[in-house]
C-alpha cells in the first residue's frame, strides 16, 4: 500500500519525509485554505520538498470545462507527476474522460459510494478516494465501503487503485493495509500514530540502559568495534 501525507503544512511534510518511507502528498481545497498560504506558493514548496513524487491537487470548478482548465493549469504549474483530483459527480466523470484522452492523470475524489468509484474508474481515473471517516460519521461503515470499492476495481480488472482518505486513527489505516488496498493518505498525526506506543518507547529505552551497563559507560557498537 502506498502511503501519502494528507496535508499542506510544509514543516510537517519535511519532517515526515525525513523520517518515514512516504510516497507523496495529497491536498484538497480545505487543506490549502488551512495552510494559510497562497496556493501556488505552498504547492511549489511542497513540489520542491518531494521531488518527482506524486502530488495530488484538486480542481475547484464544478463544471467539466472548468475542471479541465484547472487540471491543465495544475499540471503545467507542478508537473506531469501531479495528479488532479476531480470530484466524482456527473460533470466530474465528463472531465475525467477528457483528461484521460489528454494524458492527465486523475483521482476521482469525494467518494462516498462504491458505484461512484466504479464510474470514476470507468471514466479513466487512476485513483478513487473514498472518505473512510466521513462515511463512518454518516452512520455507514467506511472501511467496508472502501474494501468493496477495492474488490470492484480488482474483480473488474480496472486500471485504477483505491486512495483511501479521511482517517481519524491508525487502526482504520491498518485494516485497509491488511486488505491490500492500493494507497492511503493520512494526516501527519495519524501517521505518527502508527508507532506512537509507550511499550515501544520502553523497549528501546531498556536496550540502551542494558547496553550501558556492559562497562558503565554510554557506548555504542562502533565504540567496541574500532
Ligand atoms: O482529502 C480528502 C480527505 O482526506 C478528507 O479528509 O479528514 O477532511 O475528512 P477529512
Amino acid at each position: 500500500m502506498k502511503l501519502f501525507i494528507d496535508d499542506a503544512n510544509t514543516e510537517q511534510i519535511r519532517r515526515l519525509y525525513d523520517l518515514y518511507p512516504v510516497d507523496g502528498v495529497t491536498t484538497n481545497p480545505s487543506i490549502l485554505y488551512k495552510s494559510g498560504r497562497d496556493p501556488k506558493e505552498v504547492l511549489s514548496e511542497i513540489r520542491s520538498i518531494i521531488g518527482n513524487d506524486p502530488l495530488f491537487v484538486q480542481a475547484v470548478p464544478l463544471d467539466a470545462e472548468g475542471m479541465i482548465e484547472d487540471a491543465v493549469a495544475i499540471t503545467e504549474a507542478f508537473g506531469r507527476e501531479t495528479i488532479v483530483k476531480i470530484p466524482s459527480i456527473p460533470e466530474g466523470f465528463k472531465a475525467m474522460k477528457k483528461l484521460k484522452e489528454m494524458g492527465i492523470t486523475t483521482c476521482g475524489t469525494v467518494v462516498y459510494t462504491p458505484m461512484q468509484a466504479y464510474l470514476a474508474a470507468k471514466a479513466g481515473a487512476s485513483y478513487v478516494a473514498p472518505y473512510v471517516n466521513r462515511i463512518d460519521n454518516m452512520g455507514y461503515d467506511g472501511i467496508a465501503v472502501t474494501k468493496e470499492i477495492h474488490d470492484i476495481l480488482v474483480r473488474n480488472d480496472m486500471d485504477c487503485i483505491v486512495l483511501a482518505a479521511s482517517f481519524k486513527n491508525s487502526q482504520q489505516v491498518k485494516e485497509l493495509c491488511a486488505y491490500g488496498v492500493g494507497s492511503a493518505t493520512a494526516a501527519p498525526d495519524v501517521i505518527d500514530g502508527f508507532v506512537r506506543n509507550a511499550a515501544i518507547d520502553q523497549a528501546v529505552s531498556d536496550f540502551c540502559t542494558d547496553f550501558a551497563k556492559i562497562d558503565g559507560a554510554e557506548k555504542t557498537m562502533k565504540d567496541y568495534l574500532k
